[in-house]
């Protein structure tokens, strides 16, 4: 990826962080999908007192992109940490999130980034994240 795409998407899911709503956790994310078409899709986590009815930021932002009719995607950016202040960590999609975007990831190989600043980030790709996963193959 060229890094200034990279420097996109990182920005991106920093700025989706900010309408991140999770007052009960404190744990604030932000996550940006790059389409194959070139198209930002951004998403944040979204909590319910009702805990478990809550969705991550990576999952909303698939969801929104699935249903804006997209497909296909070469990566994602993920930003997440504490209330307030700098990042103090890396935000790694949870097994749920890697397994729902393992749907849509395609063959090619889809790219993780965890970023905790634009030039503060790691890059995976996402058989590295969910070796041996479950997908429709399996089920055919
Ligand atoms: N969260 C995400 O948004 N993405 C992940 O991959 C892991 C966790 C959110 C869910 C919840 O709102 C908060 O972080 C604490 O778990």
């Amino acid at each position: 990826m060229k890094d200034e795409t990279r420097t996109e998407l990182i920005k991106a899911a920093l700025d989706a962080r900010q309408n991140s709503y999770a007052p009960y956790s404190g744990y604030r994310v932000g996550a940006a999908l790059l389409a194959q078409d070139g198209e930002i899709i951004t998403g944040c986590n979204v909590e319910n007192a009702s805990y478990g009815a809550s969705c991550c930021a990576e999952r909303t932002a698939l969801f929104k992109a699935v249903s804006q009719g997209k497909r296909r995607f070469l990566a994602i950016a993920v930003a997440g940490g504490r209330d307030g202040g700098s990042l103090s960590d890396y935000a790694y999609p949870c097994g749920i999130c890697r397994q729902v975007l393992s749907e849509f990831a395609g063959k090619e190989e889809f790219q993780v980034i965890v970023a905790r600043s634009v030039d503060d980030y790691r890059e995976f790709t996402l058989e590295g994240l969910l070796p041996c996963g479950f997908g429709g193959d399996s089920i055919r």
